[in-house]
């Protein structure tokens, strides 16, 4: 693959040769450098110290020379003019320093020798004049006109006691003495020049060719140096030689004359030169033959690659180069691995075609989501009769026109989130028949991630689909026949039931009306018998008896239909127990019979139990009548009380009891005992074994009814033979208990009290018993003549009205009075006391008002009168 980055092997190795040679080269050509330069600088430095030793020698020769002359002005001879003596004494100085010496007058004329030029050189007369003159030695400029060249050092003289100079000694060093100075120091340093220049930049003497030289004026470049710096360093283009050099100079303090030292630039640094131009050629060299040897060895070793990754690459025998001959050998291996690998594959391929060629799965490969067949199994061919030619390539919802349960964008979108897909398509046949398929589809994603393919299986389940639906068919319609069937039986039950409703009713009507009758008989009689005897007292008192006997138990009868009907009018109050049961066990001792033994079990300390005295007498009654049934030829009743307390955590209790106190009171009997078909009919009203006129199948009924009603529980267990439990349980009463319950309280004299009833007889009767108990009556036959008269007639102590009037009910009454008479105490009569309830419940306002049950006897009266006006 093409890459700006990828280079060539020969490029990689030029670099490298590039990349090593270049660096040495130049840190070679730097070192040379660096000591080219040392060698240049300590070379300059000899320069500068040669141009300083020889500016000192003038220096000191000619400070010599001065001294010389001055000690010779100063002798005797000079000064007194004894010339023969003075001439001597010159021929020795000039012996002694090599100079050439005269005397002169201030003017400038020669005293002596006579014999030299009676007329000086122009210069040299006026360096006397300005020595005479200044009283100080005067060195001139190179003397042009002397026969050699020199230069004219003159120092005054004064005669014997004259205060003014009066003649000049002028010494003129001749060219071997002024050659002299100008020798190099070292003589080993033999291209070193040394010049002296006087101060107009004339050679004076010259350390070679002086002969061609002296005279000759320096390079202007150097005048130029000289004249603004005492000591420096130049390179000039042209030298008195005519060739480039360079040259360090320097004044000499006491002649003002320059001394330089020059060395031509040929003789400067050669050395280093040839150094740093062998340096580089030999660099150059090596740098080529670097180049050379590495495009030789990058190109055997680029033909040692080529011919490893050439088609038969890892077959080549050898490259030449041993790592790539190793390569070589693993990619062998490699090859020889991927060719057994991808066998084993082809064959894996083959096995795995073939398998689902031969299995009957109809089986699709699609190509990732546009549905392009690339698979066609055997399976496929059997069940869509479509050959793989004529299916591989098309797509396959249209190749099979499939019918999708759901949106297909929703089974892609699950396929793409989950993997796959479950569910049931609909396909077209080659030959059109409409197929079900049960179909898998799987995702399968590459291995960059991409979407790759769909893998479908496919069963045809067409036959299994329509046995299912025939099959929730039949089960609706079975469903559909059980349902009317239950339906039918429901009703017919039903029917059954209400039948024996009304059975039970007119058994029940049949006794009532049979008891009824009977006292019916004994009231119409005794009123009879009271009719024909009106005047005898002893038969009327009897009769009444008879009557009134005959009454309470009519309404003992209605109390017990109430009780089952649970719309009795309870009274609960404290009961002591163990006091009740003594109370019957002695009742019963008597109207049990001498063959029925009589037995009491009772704890001491046992609380009060609440319950309505009178109903629970009833119910004792009723479970002894049972057991003296059972137990014709004698047996023992057995009487039990105890305390139970009965806790939520137990579980259900036997007669579901909700969780708190209790007092059970058990009776047994030895008697017949029941099966368990009669027990099982228990507590059902009417149920009796006793025959028509002896049983109304009403006692146990009562006894459960009343245990319920008052908040207790009642249950009876039984085996033929071996005699009855029953058992009743009746709530704890957790009040002290220290004021005697129901206590009668009789009010004191005579009232006014308004009774209220739309029945005449009704208001007749109870006239009679309230004027009997003393009382003073006046009868309203509706709510509305009752507040008629509350309204005119002032004193009213009491209302007793009826609950259910024509005009205006018996709660509305009260309601009404209580608004002229708040304090007003009522009693309300009524034959059922839910009635009362469900009226109260009715009206907003409940007035209060004491409840009394039809037919109220006179002592009931008394004591409710008692109770409200007290
Ligand atoms: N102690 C018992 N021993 C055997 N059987 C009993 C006992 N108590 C009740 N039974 C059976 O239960 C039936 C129903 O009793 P239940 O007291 O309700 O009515 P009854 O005694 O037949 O008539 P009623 O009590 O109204 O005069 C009785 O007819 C009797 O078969
Ligand atoms: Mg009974």
């Amino acid at each position: 693959m093409p890459h700006s980055n990828v280079r060539r092997v020969g490029s990689f190795l030029l670099w490298l040769v590039i990349c090593t040679s270049l660096p040495l080269l130049l840190f070679t050509a730097a070192t040379i450098w660096r000591t080219h330069e040392a060698d240049r600088l300590r070379e300059e430095d000899a320069l500068r110290a040669t141009a300083s030793d020889v500016s000192e020698r003038i220096d000191l020769a000619f400070e010599s020379l001065r001294a010389s002359l001055l000690t010779l002005a100063d002798s005797g001879s000079v000064r007194n003019g004894d010339w023969p003596d003075a001439i001597r004494e010159i021929r020795t100085l000039e012996a002694r320093t090599g100079v050439t010496i005269h005397l002169f007058g201030p003017d400038g004329h020669a005293l002596l020798p006579a014999e030299a030029a009676t007329t000086a050189d122009q210069a040299v007369t006026k360096a006397v004049q300005q020595a005479v003159r200044t009283d100080a030695a005067v060195l001139t400029d190179l003397l042009s006109s002397t026969a050699e060249p020199s230069v004219a050092l003159v120092v005054p003289g004064f005669r014997t006691n004259d205060l003014t100079p009066t003649f000049a000694i002028v010494a003129l060093p001749g060219r071997a003495w002024l050659w002299q100075l100008a020798r190099p120091p070292n003589p080993a340093a033999d291209k070193l020049i040394v010049t002296i220049f006087d101060q107009t930049g004339t050679v004076i003497s010259r350390s070679i060719e002086p002969e061609r030289t002296i005279g000759r004026t320096a390079h202007p470049a150097l005048r130029q140096a000289m004249q603004r710096q005492r000591a420096g360093l130049i390179a000039i283009p042209q030298t008195l030689d005519g060739v480039p050099g360079i040259i360090a100079f320097r004044q000499s303090a006491t002649t003002h004359w320059i001394a330089a030292a020059l060395l031509p630039q040929s003789a400067f640094g050669i050395a280093q030169q040839r150094d740093l131009t062998m340096t580089v050629a030999i660099g150059a060299l090596m740098l080529l033959g670097g180049l050379y040897a590495a495009t030789r060895i990058a190109a055997r070793l680029v033909q040692a690659i080529r011919a490893l990754g050439c088609e038969d690459g890892p077959q080549v025998a050898s490259t030449g180069v041993r790592e790539l001959d190793e390569l070589a050998n693993r990619l062998r291996a490699i090859a020889t691995e991927r060719d057994a690998t991808e066998a084993s594959l082809r064959e894996t391929d083959t096995r795995l075609r073939d398998l689902i060629g031969t299995l009957d799965l109809a089986t699709i490969t699609t190509r990732e989501m546009d549905g392009t067949i690339r698979f066609w199994s055997q399976g496929c061919v059997r069940m869509y009769g479509w050959t793989a030619e004529e299916a591989l390539g098309r797509l396959s919802h249209v190749l099979l026109r499939t019918q999708f349960p759901q949106p297909l964008q929703e089974i892609e979108a699950t396929l793409r989130n989950k993997g796959f897909w479950i569910g049931d398509l609909v396909h077209r046949r080659k030959d059109g028949a409409r197929i079900v398929v049960a179909a898998h589809k799987i995702f399968r994603k590459r291995t960059d991630g991409a979407p790759d393919l769909v893998m479908e299986s496919l069963v045809d389940v067409t036959a299994l689909r329509e046995a299912q639906d025939s099959l929730r068919a039949v089960n609706q319609d079975l469903e559909q026949r059980v349902q009317t069937e239950i339906a039918a039986r429901e009703a017919a039950q039903q029917r059954a039931a209400h039948n024996d409703r009304i059975q039970a009713l007119g058994q029940l009507a049949g006794g009532i009306a049979h008891d009824f009758n009977n006292i019916l008989q004994a009231i119409a009689g005794g009123a009879a018998l009271i009719a024909r005897h009106p005047r005898d007292p002893d038969m009327v008192g009897r009769f009444i008896g008879i009557i009134s006997d005959a009454a309470a138990r009519g309404a003992s009868i209605t109390r017990r239909i109430l009780l089952l009907a649970r719309r009795g009018d309870l009274k609960p109050e404290p009961i002591d127990a163990a006091a009740l049961l003594i109370d019957v066990r002695d009742v019963f001792a008597f109207t049990l019979g001498a063959a029925i033994k009589v037995e009491l079990e009772i704890p001491t300390a046992l609380p009060p139990l609440l319950a309505d005295r009178a109903q629970l007498e009833t119910a004792l009654v009723n479970l002894a009548t049972n057991a003296r049934d059972a137990m014709p030829n004698g047996g023992l009743l057995r009487m039990i009380a105890s305390r139970d307390a009965v806790s939520a955590s137990v579980g259900a209790h036997p007669a579901d009891l909700a969780a708190g106190d209790y007092i059970r009171l058990t009776v047994s009997d030895t008697g017949t005992g029941m099966n368990a078909a009669t027990l099982a009919r228990i507590g059902e009203p009417f149920f009796t074994t006793k025959g028509v006129g002896k049983g109304t199948g009403l006692g146990l009924s009562m006894v459960k009814g009343f245990a319920e009603q008052s908040g207790g529980g009642f249950t009876i267990e039984s085996e033929p033979g071996r005699g009855t439990l029953a058992t009743i349980w009746l709530p704890v009463h957790d009040a002290p208990s220290g004021r005697a319950c129901g206590a009668q309280q009789e009010v004191s004299g005579s009232v006014q009290i308004l009774l209220v009833d739309d029945d005449p007889l009704v208001r007749g009767s109870v006239t009679e018993q309230l004027e009997d108990l003393g009382h003073k009556v006046l009868s309203a036959s509706g709510g509305t003549d009752a507040l008629a008269i509350l309204r005119a007639r002032k004193a009213i102590d009491l209302m007793i009205t009826d609950l259910s009037m024509p005009d205006m009910n018996g709660l509305a009454l009260i309601q009404e009075a209580r608004e002229m008479r708040p304090q007003l105490p009522a009693i309300l009569l009524t034959g059922y006391a839910s009635e009362a309830v469900a009226m109260t419940r009715n009206n907003k306002a409940q007035p209060n008002y004491t409840l009394i049950r039809k037919p109220a006897s006179t002592a009931v009266l008394k004591a409710r009168i008692g109770e409200l006006l007290n």
